[in-house]
């Protein structure tokens, strides 16, 4: 596990960027695994620039997202399909075709997980995936208690996530309570992780990830198992770490 401490979030999103950006200059990475929530959009607006800096064409590219909320068709606003239109793919010349996130209104849910994880297989995996970190130390949207062999499956989210992601629709009893993610043994299956935290509110998970005892009550700790795993965290997000990082 490689820690890299960074002072603020600005920091940290240029760096994951910049992280990003070498490994697709090198085409090491020739499918990314993508998150959603507030910790990445900084990463990507960085990306997006550095993209454009270098006339780096991405028509290659095959992008999978870890999760998607059930219910909401790709063009709700609160979906992570137009998420990611808004914070990458329309930025960027990656066909519409090579970016993939499973689909939240579906008619059958099982399916779609079995389709989505039969995607990635056929893809090859997944190069690098990026992740966040919930506050209660999920993965993608494996809350606590979910199984470290999981693959892609339907999740009930818990409360404090349902809390967390209320801020970013209208009414915040809008968020849905069940999701399509990624499972735990999908990502782990990665061939390299990425993982971004900034904030005192992460600190508890990040603590955790890094320095508790791997059980399925904390999903995060199983990403002390994984073996190219780099971490980019600012201070206040590694304040509670006891292990000295540089
Ligand atoms: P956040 O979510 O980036 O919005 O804090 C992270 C996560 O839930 O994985």
């Amino acid at each position: 596990m490689k820690i890299m401490k960074v002072e603020n979030y600005q920091n940290m999103s240029e760096k994951g960027a910049q992280f990003i950006l070498e490994k697709l200059i090198n085409r090491e990475v020739n499918v990314l695994g993508l998150a959603t929530g507030g910790t990445p959009v900084g990463l990507y607006e960085h990306l997006i620039k550095k993209i454009h800096n270098k006339g780096l064409s991405l028509s290659h590219l095959h992008t999978v997202n870890l999760d998607e909320y059930i219910g909401l068709a790709a063009d709700d606003p609160n979906s992570y399909h137009q998420y990611m239109e808004d914070v990458l793919f329309k930025h960027i010349d990656i066909p519409s075709n090579n970016a993939h996130l499973p689909h939240g209104d579906a008619e059958n849910v099982t399916y779609e997980c079995e389709r989505y994880e039969q995607l990635i297989h056929q893809l090859g995996g997944v190069d690098l995936q990026l992740l966040g970190i919930g506050n209660n130390g999920h993965i993608g949207f494996n809350e606590p208690g979910s199984p470290f062999d999981g693959r892609t499956m339907v999740v009930d989210l818990a409360p404090s996530t349902i809390e967390a992601n209320g801020r970013y629709f209208k009414d915040p009893n809008n968020v849905p309570r069940q999701a399509i993610t990624m499972g735990i043994k999908t990502i782990m299956d990665s061939k390299s992780i990425l993982l971004l935290a900034s904030g005192v509110e992460k600190a508890e998970a990040i603590k955790e990830l890094i320095e508790g005892e791997v059980s399925e009550k904390t999903p995060a700790t199983v990403l002390q198992k994984h073996p190219n795993i780099t971490i980019i965290a600012d201070e206040e997000a590694l304040s509670l770490v006891n292990k000295t990082i540089v």
